[in-house]
């Protein structure tokens, strides 16, 4: 089984390139399932529930989120429309949606997608080692394909779900700065895992966005309305090759198509 995993999809470069070549990269690379990241998919901050209807029809399977997932309010009555768009589990009770999926596809094995949000330098949300152990305790034996989002920013907090989660999930994947890593590796007990997974979206940027307001914030200290970028787009993302039956990722390299 081959997984395409993306990471955060940034404003419309980011849809664009979608929209233009996923559906040929499904063909091109033999994919069974692509999952992305879409908390950034609006102006570079946050979903609306458009972009999010859009990017499930343009060939994303199902999409995750993170700190910015709620930021246009017309996302939340989507999450009633539809079970392929995540948001962090640990969000505490009440929030809307749900942060972990089996999905049973007509053609081709199941799989889980279970996503977190980290704790370091994020907002104040519920522990996600402890929600990880408890969707774990709940998932079906015969779904041994389990992929882990982590959206998280400290490089510790990462490594840590990694090891914690190691033969447990398929993969452990961390999105949300935006800068892919060199350390796609199996861990000790089996587990695919990778710091971040990169940016869909304009990479010759300060993160998606026009450096020039960037750089103006951080020489200031004043609060500046940041801009998409208009640097061309890349794809950049984990590719799995999967056992399907025991679940364990057979090869984990780092993607990327500009
Ligand atoms: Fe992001
Ligand atoms: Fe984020």
């Amino acid at each position: 089984m081959r997984i395409l995993v993306l990471g955060d999809v940034f404003g419309r470069p980011g849809r664009s390139i979608l929209f233009e070549r996923l559906r040929q990269v499904r063909r091109d690379y033999a994919l069974d399932r692509v999952v992305a990241n879409g908390e950034n998919a609006s102006g570079g901050l946050g979903l609306t529930a458009k972009a999010a209807r859009q990017l499930l029809e343009a060939g994303i399977d199902v999409m995750t989120g993170g700190n910015h997932t709620f930021r246009r309010s017309d996302i939340i009555p989507f999450f009633e429309t539809t079970d392929r768009l995540l948001r962090p589990a640990n969000y505490p009770p009440g929030a809307p949606g749900a942060g972990c999926l089996v999905c049973r596809p007509k053609d081709g094995p199941p799989y889980a997608v279970i996503n977190l949000l980290g704790r370091t330098f994020m907002p104040a949300v519920d522990c996600p080692f402890a929600t990880a152990e408890t969707l774990l305790a709940g998932l079906p034996a015969d779904v041994p394909v389990r992929l882990v989002d982590f959206h998280a920013e400290a490089t510790s907090e990462k490594k840590a779900m990694g090891y914690f989660l190691d033969g447990r999930v398929s993969a452990v994947l961390g999105t949300h700065t935006h800068i892919q890593t060199a350390d796609a590796q199996l861990l000790p007990r089996g587990t695919a895992y990778m710091t971040d997974i990169g940016l869909t979206g304009p990479v010759a940027s300060a993160l998606g966005m026009d450096p020039e307001e960037v750089i103006a914030r951080f020489r200031t200290g004043l609060p500046r309305r940041f801009v998409v970028s208009k640097a061309a787009p890349e794809m950049q993302g984990a590719l799995l090759d999967i056992d399907a039956a025991t679940g364990k990722v057979v090869t984990i390299t780092p993607w990327r198509l500009a």
